[in-house]
């Protein structure tokens, strides 16, 4: 089940100037920033309310945040629900007839397990599950 919305991913050129932005401009805190080597970024976190904001910047030409800039320029990136049982998430969106970019879910930002369903079965929006990597919900074997 989905418990909220934990975070939007927001991908950026420069995550420095972007940090700046969203310090200075909206006055906001970042929490920290951290590099994620799965998905060839370094990405930076501020809490609003319940809901995170992630950073993201591309590490690499390879990262699929390189491939995001190029296509549509910076802006909203994926929106990540929290759910108390990632498999079975997944699970259910794929008999529900949704197209998944991973069957299994792996480590993401945050220690935290992630995986994404596919933006052409999600109306445009590329959909991240997520659950805290040390909870039952996280648990990756199927019942
Ligand atoms: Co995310």
């Amino acid at each position: 089940m989905i418990t909220q919305i934990d975070h939007l991913g927001i991908a950026v050129k420069n995550i420095e100037t972007a940090v700046e932005y969203y310090e200075k401009g909206l006055g906001l805190e970042c929490e920290h920033i951290e590099v994620v080597e799965s998905q060839k970024v370094r990405t930076a976190f501020f809490k609003v309310g319940d809901v995170h904001l992630e950073l993201l910047e591309p590490t690499s030409p390879e990262s699929p945040i390189a491939k995001f800039l190029e296509k549509n320029g910076e802006g909203i990136h994926h929106v990540a629900f929290a759910t108390d049982g990632i498999q079975k998430q997944l699970a259910d969106a794929s008999a529900a007839g949704i197209r998944l970019i991973h069957d299994k879910p792996f480590p993401g930002a945050g220690d935290k397990l992630v995986a994404f369903l596919h933006p052409k079965s999600t109306h445009g929006v590329l959909t991240e599950f997520c659950a805290p990597a040390d909870s039952p919900a996280a648990t990756v074997a199927e019942d």
